[in-house]
């Protein structure tokens, strides 16, 4: 997605903008060594490719999505992240074991429909969803998982019906061995997120939905580093049988 700032925008949002850095330096009494300071960090966070990242930990990106998204019937919107890759193989099970994965660890089957506001189901809907392991986080921050592990997408049958296998994702922490880390030191801020799958669907004529599904009891779901958790999409999680269950129903708003 490119989206390009238009001029009257700019010209509308940015004298604000600089209103409010100008009166927050200038109370503070901002000495010029400090603000030197600052332009060193932005110019090391854009070297690390962590600006995404910096306005996740600030709660920039979830006041972005609470402004871009209104309270229509679709299903609640969440923020995306950085960790998206596009196009994952289409795929039931998004995952290959790997080594540091344990017996105990859940196998959960995550199923839903995918339908209109008006109820409609969408078939051929696609579902993208990308998650960390239950062990080592996300695929590429972890050397013994395959490139592209627990990443995939999932076509909605005839009636908007999706299923996917994955396992039970658990809480871990935003990378911190970066300018982001060092920012969060400094104002003692955690880093941990609640355990999440991200989803991604799209279905033509409808407005794409990013959003994120948590789970019940998690320690970090009120303390989420990044302040993303929204209560409706806090899922339950149901054992059956051999493995655990997850229900998420989607619905899309039109285009
Ligand atoms: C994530 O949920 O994937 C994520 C969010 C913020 C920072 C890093 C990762
Ligand atoms: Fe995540």
């Amino acid at each position: 997605m490119s989206v390009s700032l238009q001029s009257e925008r700019l010209a509308e949002v940015v004298p604000d903008v600089l209103n409010a850095l100008h009166e927050a330096l200038e109370r503070n009494k901002v000495t010029e060594e400090e603000w030197m300071a600052v332009l060193a960090f932005l110019t090391e966070i854009g070297r690390a490719d962590e600006f995404i990242l910096l306005s996740d930990v600030t709660r920039t990106s979830v006041l972005i999505d609470a402004l871009s998204h209104g309270d229509d019937a679709a299903t609640a919107s969440d923020v995306m992240g950085p960790m998206y890759t596009v196009e994952p193989p289409f795929r039931k099970k998004i995952y290959e074991e790997y080594e540091g994965m344990s017996p105990d660890d859940d196998v959960l089957l995550v199923r839903g429909r995918v339908t209109s506001t008006a109820g409609e189901p969408l078939p051929g809907a696609v579902v993208d969803v990308w998650q960390t392991g239950p062990a080592g986080g996300y695929d590429v921050w972890d050397e013994r998982q395959p490139e592209g592990n627990f990443r995939g997408r999932i076509k909605a049958e005839e009636d908007g019906s999706y299923e996917f296998q994955t396992m039970l994702p658990k809480p871990y922490t935003v990378p911190t061995s970066g300018p982001v880390g060092r920012y969060l030191e400094a104002v003692g801020q955690h880093p941990w997120r609640p355990a999440h799958i991200h989803f991604k669907v799209t279905a033509p004529g409808h407005r794409t939905l990013v959003t994120q599904v948590f789970f019940p009891d998690d320690p970090y779901l009120d303390n989420d580093t990044i302040g993303a958790v929204k209560p409706a999409l806090v899922r339950p999680v149901e054992k059956e049988d051999d493995h655990l269950t997850c229900d998420f129903d989607i619905t899309l708003a039109p285009a």
